[in-house]
């Protein structure tokens, strides 16, 4: 079968097949080598070939979960509540399965010790200081997912669907996307065919009794359309404005910033009070994790707090460590020091936040040679026509000043 067969030159096409349909098998076939070696089966096989090529990239990462499960541990810590897990855009599932994955964190195993799909040290630091302590109160009593195109992993069509949309060259992530679709067919998740802002409206609707409601999403937002992304945001802040100490909620989301070579920013958005907490920054596919509070930070400087580029009318604030009021009892020495450090605390009690230990803001002292050493290699400025910039916004009136 030579490449240069094109559907024209092939058997009758089918009845169901329009003149246009041929125009546009035609055009996605000539010149492409692989796609004319396929068409050599029949125009059915090629009219096939023209569906897949028409979808939009679908990936799902299970490599995420090491993202998400460090938040569900970090919720864990703070609420003590059996959770409910409401993915959005969550394509086959797979980050559903999310507690059902290993994690090995400094040596130590996280998550389910027996299952096929582990992650070596994908971490550094972490977002608890005891994770292993606290996944003991990590229960997630109820997950769903929704997605516009859901993929079934348990047919062979789907799982060769998930698989195909991994790069050749990560033979590593193939092995791993395999273990999980092996898990899925023993613990199938359904994920239901819905559009996200009018599903999670709907799942935040339904009454429940006492728990945490997690809605998560990774890497979905940037196909919502602005009347989605505006729909889904409100639903959130109303469910936000209802949520209680028995009923919290909490948004987290796995999303790229805005400047595309920093990465991925896992970010949480939580109710009541109503505030967004940057928790880590990640791979796009999810190792390395690091994260910008918990015990061993190797990294302390990343703890910078970034604004979520997607986020309306949330208040940003530095994530501090939680510690109950016991820890600060029996670990007073340890706190001190790492407060002098820079660290800050949130003291529990019962679980509930009472008060906060901030580090004092020192004036620092920098040589002007270190000044001017920083500077060296800025644009040079040409003072005058700033000052006319400045001026042309700006007066010098005092007048009023509130
Ligand atoms: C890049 S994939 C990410 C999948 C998964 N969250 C992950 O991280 O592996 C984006 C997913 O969002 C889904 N999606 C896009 N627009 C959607 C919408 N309006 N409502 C629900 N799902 C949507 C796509 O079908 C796709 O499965």
């Amino acid at each position: 079968m030579g490449p240069a067969l094109t559907v024209a030159s092939m058997t009758t096409p089918a009845p169901i097949v329009s003149a246009t349909d041929r125009r546009q098998v035609r055009r996605i076939v000539r010149g492409e080598a692989v796609i004319t070696a396929v068409m050599g089966a029949s125009l059915g096989v090629a009219i096939g070939v023209r569906r897949l090529v028409m979808r939009t990239v679908q990936t799902n990462e299970p490599g995420r979960s090491v993202a998400l499960y460090g938040a569900l541990l970090w919720l864990a810590e703070q609420h003590r509540l059996p959770g409910r897990l409401l993915e959005i855009g969550a394509s086959a599932g797979l980050n559903l399965q999310v507690d059902r994955y290993r994690y090995l964190v400094r040596g130590r195993p996280l998550g389910d010790p027996e299952s096929p799909l582990s992650f070596a040290e994908p971490w550094d630091g972490g977002p608890v200081r005891d994770p292993w302590s606290v996944q003991g109160t990590l229960a997630i009593a109820e997950r769903r997912g929704c997605d516009c195109a859901p993929l079934d992993v348990t047919t062979v069509e789907g799982a060769t669907t998930v698989l195909s949309y991994i790069w050749p060259d990560e033979p590593e992530r193939l092995v791993q996307v395999k273990k999980a679709i092996e898990l899925a067919r023993r613990r199938p998740i359904c994920v239901e065919a819905a559009a996200a802002a009018r599903w999670t409206k709907e799942r935040l609707a339904e009454r429940h009794t006492d728990g945490l409601t997690v809605v998560w999403q990774s890497v979905v937002y940037q196909y919502l359309g602005d009347a989605e992304r505006r729909d889904l945001d409100l639903s959130m802040e109303e469910a936000g404005a209802e949520a209680s100490q028995q009923h919290p909620l909490a948004w987290v989301t796995l999303e790229p910033t805005g400047d595309h070579l920093s990465g991925f920013e896992l970010s949480c958005r939580a109710w009541p009070p109503d505030a967004t907490v940057v928790l880590a920054s990640s791979g796009d596919h999810g190792p390395p994790v690091r994260w910008y509070a918990g015990a061993s930070s190797s990294d302390k400087s990343s703890r910078t707090i970034g604004c979520p580029s997607y986020s309306t009318g949330a208040t940003i604030v530095p994530m501090a460590v939680r510690i109950t009021q016991r820890e600060l009892r029996n670990e007073s020495g340890e706190i001190m020091r790492a407060l002098d450090g820079g660290e800050s605390f949130v003291v529990t009690r019962n679980g509930v936040a009472v008060g906060e230990l901030v580090p004092l803001r020192r004036r620092r002292f920098v040589a002007a040679d270190a000044v001017l050493a920083a500077f060296k290699g800025a644009p040079q400025i040409d003072a005058p026509r700033m000052r006319a910039e400045i001026d042309a916004v700006l007066d010098q009136a005092s007048e009023p000043r509130a």
